[in-house]
């Protein structure tokens, strides 16, 4: 038997559910994972920190020590920071695909078309499912598989559901997708197929798709893998532990994550907290979110409710992860956003499409929904949020290849061909790079190489 995994002297976190409204603690959770009082959305806690304050120094070393080992949980770019998680009984209880462990790139052109020097991406597309969403999902179908459940379930915009069928399958559970009918790119759609999960397209939108599902889950014994789940959010903080690691614990000023359903934001504000409360880092960085125009819920509650209650929007983006319009993690969000100082901005979709056609001029690409943050900064830049000289980490999260439609029809030039948007063309012409067809000849190929050389 490999010996136990764990940090000597450093015990796994023993957690409670935690009522974000009302405050309530409670041992367990009902299915829906909304408080047995109040209703509202619950939250992992780790009321053990208080008494055995973790040490701060000792898990930076057992965390960077575990990069040498070979098993399976260290290999984990989520499980190797479980002192921060909930606990295991057995360290191979984890399902995991390797998650994590994802590239900070600098971005060099990006930095001087914003004027930002020190700037950086954390691309989450390069998860194994290619997508921010398996840091979350190792942790919740663990969970999920621990409690015996047989049916894991998600409403998606397409990355949960390819994340949750991957890892419904590594764990030996069936899987049940609900997705809106032709609202989602066929790359996703593809991923949930081939990892073998029962796939319903719902003549809905994604906000439909959530509701039923949180019905759904109170009939029939199957467990629900969105981010609603606070499971799910705590494998996504360690977006942020290993971000942090990446920068030797040296927090950057700012960092800037795209907004759907806020899952995300909210477990990277709740890891920068808790890793301040535990010393691991000194200062915060100012955490910010950025919506699509079309699906600017978060933008319009702190704007017209001052984030006292959900304003609710019919969402259309092309950047179809993020087409939410009644984000279930909403207070969670505006939590961390007024905890870290961080803002709220949206963006047009022309924005997108410039910022994702020079992420993809980096080398790297993402998806439409992750290029949301670079077309944020350009505007928190203008509004002097953002300073020159501070530092800014981007979180990319998701893969170029999740949506080569969107890819194929910009460089076509067939993005905003249907709005006649003149605007779209004089920006975003001298970033397109349509495929040429040509005769199979020397000369044509020649010809052309001279062509774009002198262009
Ligand atoms: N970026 C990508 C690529 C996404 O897939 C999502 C959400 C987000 C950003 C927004 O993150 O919801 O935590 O605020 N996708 C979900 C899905 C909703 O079903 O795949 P969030």
């Amino acid at each position: 038997m490999p010996p136990p995994t764990s940090a000597p002297g450093v015990r796994q976190a023993e957690f409670r559910f935690h009522c974000i409204a009302c405050g309530d603690l409670s041992d367990t959770a009902s299915q829906d994972f909304r408080c047995a009082h109040c209703g509202d959305l619950l939250e992992i806690t780790y009321p053990e920190w208080k008494k055995f304050r973790p040490n701060a120094e000792k898990l930076k070393s057992d965390w960077c020590q575990r990069r040498l080992s070979q098993s399976a949980i260290d290999l984990s770019g989520v499980w190797r920071f479980r002192e921060l998680l909930p606990a295991l009984d057995n360290d191979r209880d984890a399902i995991t695909l390797r998650e994590g462990n994802t590239p900070l790139y600098e971005l060099p052109q990006c930095a001087r078309i914003t004027g930002v020097p020190r700037l950086l991406a954390k691309h989450q597309g390069m998860n194994p499912s290619g997508s921010f969403k398996d840091t979350g999902m190792t942790v919740a179908a663990t969970f999920a598989g621990r409690a015996g459940f047989r049916w894991v379930a998600c409403a998606s915009t397409g990355n949960t559901s390819a994340s949750m069928a991957a890892y419904a399958a590594r764990g030996g559970m069936r899987s049940l997708v609900l997705v809106p009918e032709g609202k989602i790119s066929w790359s996703k759609l593809s991923q949930a197929l081939d990892y073998g999960a029962v796939t319903c397209q719902l003549r809905t939108d994604f906000d439909g798709c959530l509701r039923l599902l949180q019905e759904l889950v109170l009939r029939a014994p199957v467990y629900q893998l969105n981010s609603i789940n606070p499971f799910r959010l705590e494998g996504q903080k360690t977006l942020a532990i290993e971000l942090l690691e990446q920068l030797d614990w040296q927090a950057p000023d700012h960092i800037i994550v795209p907004g759907g359903n806020l899952g995300n934001s909210s477990a990277i504000g709740k890891a920068l907290l808790e890793m301040r409360d535990l010393g691991l880092i000194s200062r915060l960085p100012k955490l910010s979110v950025i919506q699509a125009e079309g699906a600017n819920a978060l933008v319009r509650t702190l704007r017209e409710a001052g984030g006292k209650r959900l304003v609710n929007v019919q969402a259309e983006t092309r950047a179809t992860a993020i087409r939410i319009g009644n984000p279930a993690s909403w207070k969670k969000a505006a939590h961390v956003l007024e905890a870290t100082g961080g803002a709220c901005e949206q963006v047009s979709e022309i924005e997108i499409a410039q910022a994702k056609a020079e992420i993809g001029a980096e080398g790297i690409g993402c998806e439409p929904a992750s290029a949301v943050t670079l077309a944020g900064l350009k505007k928190l830049v203008k509004q002097d949020f953002v300073k020159p000289e501070e530092s800014v980490v981007l979180v990319l999260t998701g893969n170029l290849l999740k949506d080569p439609d969107y890819t194929i029809d910009f460089h076509r030039g067939e993005l905003f061909a249907s709005t006649g948007d003149e605007r779209a063309s004089a920006t975003l012409n001298p970033l397109r790079r349509p495929p040429i067809v040509l005769d199979a000849t020397l000369d044509a190929v020649i010809g052309t190489l001279q062509q774009a050389e002198n262009s």
